[in-house]
């Protein structure tokens, strides 16, 4: 596996491998990786002969009180388990290489309206930041394929609205969430949650659970949002939101709608956990 931190180091390896008509896959990752992203990564060469693993802790997706400095580093570990995979390419840049002329400075990617629901509202120019080192990334490796997990289900939604509205050539793959036995979806922040947190953590997919099969059962949508939070609350969370929309769009639930995703995040003391499932009714 080659270790590569600068961009130019990086275009002319995947150059390379362009001309010799080799399919080309990215994983983007902040690192920490857990097995959801093995998952990604293993995925990732079904899809192509050659596999980017991107780690870059992206200082513009977090806001000003959020945990970048707290955000886990575990940067041997990390390639140690890419080499295990055979994964081709670790890109690892500095921030400099990324962010040259500053965050402020630097020219943005907003998808309007996706990025402002749930937890775009909840962490104003998350998704922005997120859109912007996505589709910077996606101009660095050019890859045929993209590949992400379904846990950070409103990203996945940003990422692929970006990509059909900036007509970027890439196929854009969801997988589902990796859990932990009791349900709790894997997660780098889950590492900073107490025992006596860990135990409650469940709480939060079990919820979604719940949620998911009163509305087989055909409770209102809108009653159900408001019936998780004191659930939540019972549970040892503080809920930021519970909200039933379309999979495919994130609006409000229509009548005719089939595929349903019911999403959440809560806090469980300063750690903010979000997961998602996804019903068919
Ligand atoms: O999901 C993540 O780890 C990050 O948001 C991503 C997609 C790598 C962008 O920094």
């Amino acid at each position: 596996m080659h270790h590569i931190t600068q961009i130019a180091e990086l275009r002319s390896k995947i150059a390379k491998w362009r001309f010799a008509g080799e399919r080309i896959a990215l994983v983007p990752t902040m690192g920490n990786l857990h097995r959801g992203h093995l998952a990604l990564v293993q995925a990732a060469q079904q899809q192509a002969q050659r596999v980017v693993v991107s780690i870059f802790v992206n200082p513009l997706q977090f806001g000003a009180n959020e945990d970048l400095d707290a955000y886990p580093r575990t940067f041997e570990q990390d390639q140690q388990q890419l080499a295990a995979l055979g994964c081709d390419v670790l890109f690892a840049p500095p921030v400099f290489e990324v962010y040259p002329h500053g965050q402020t400075a630097q020219t943005r990617v907003e998808v309007p309206e996706l990025s402002d629901i749930l937890c775009g509202a909840s962490r104003p120019g998350h998704f922005v930041g997120v859109a912007t080192v996505v589709c910077k990334l996606f101009n660095m490796v050019q890859p045929n394929v993209a590949l992400f997990g379904e846990k950070d289900f409103q990203q996945l939604l940003v990422i692929r609205r970006m990509v059909a509205d900036l007509n970027l050539p890439i196929d854009i793959i969801g997988l589902p969430t990796v859990r932990e036995a009791d349900g709790l979806a894997l997660s780098s922040r889950n590492g900073y949650l107490s025992t006596e947190d860990r135990g409650r953590a469940s709480g939060l997919y079990q919820t979604l659970c719940s949620v998911s099969r009163a509305l087989q059962a055909g409770t209102p949508a809108a009653e159900l949002e408001q019936l998780a939070i004191p659930a939540l609350r019972l549970a040892g969370f503080q809920p930021d939101y519970v909200a039933v929309r379309s999979a495919a769009t994130l609006a409000p639930v229509m009548p005719s709608d089939t595929e349903l995703v019911i999403l959440a995040a809560a806090y469980l003391g300063h750690t903010r956990l979000i997961d998602n499932l996804r019903v068919r009714r």
